[in-house]
């Protein structure tokens, strides 16, 4: 059985009570539970992540690369927070790794503040996904099932 890491940047422990216009009324708890449903639904096992830290990031991405290269890894859903918009070293770890990613973001950041529209991510993403809600962590795994 594949894994899937579902890895959360800065702030993202708040939802439920940050931004519930923006961000919608659930929980962080309320988005593991999604995201376990939906892998059991597709086969994968989750690992499921939280910090605030950029560099506890970077070192989750190298150890999504360890599963990558021994053939274990379905894929990495990450929600970069704030760092999807100035981080360089987010996006090296991704490119160094190889890692298959979705970039994730719950709001559409197209539609909200200039400084939301450049991504970092991106450019090392295999896919993007923006404004769906939380409900875009279980679309991002089915999204990761059919790459399979
Ligand atoms: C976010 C969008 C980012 O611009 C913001 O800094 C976040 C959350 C989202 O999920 O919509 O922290 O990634």
């Amino acid at each position: 059985m594949k894994t899937v890491f579902v890895l959360n940047g800065p702030n993202l422990n708040l939802l439920g009570t940050r931004e519930p216009q923006v961000y919608g009324s659930q929980t962080l708890d309320d988005v593991q539970v999604l995201c376990e449903r939906a892998c059991a639904a597709n086969g994968f096992a989750l690992e499921f992540r939280q910090t605030n830290h950029e560099g506890t990031l970077v070192d989750w991405l190298h150890e999504a690369g360890h599963l990558h290269a021994a053939g274990t890894l379905a894929g990495v859903i990450l929600n970069a927070g704030a760092y999807t918009h100035t981080s360089v070293a987010l996006h090296d770890a991704i490119k160094g790794t190889g890692i298959t990613l979705i970039e994730l973001h719950i709001s559409n950041v197209h539609a909200r503040e200039a400084f939301r529209h450049h991504s970092y991510i991106s450019p090392v993403a295999k896919s993007v996904m923006a404004g769906f809600g939380v409900n875009g962590y279980a679309l991002a795994i089915a999204g990761l099932a059919g790459m399979q």
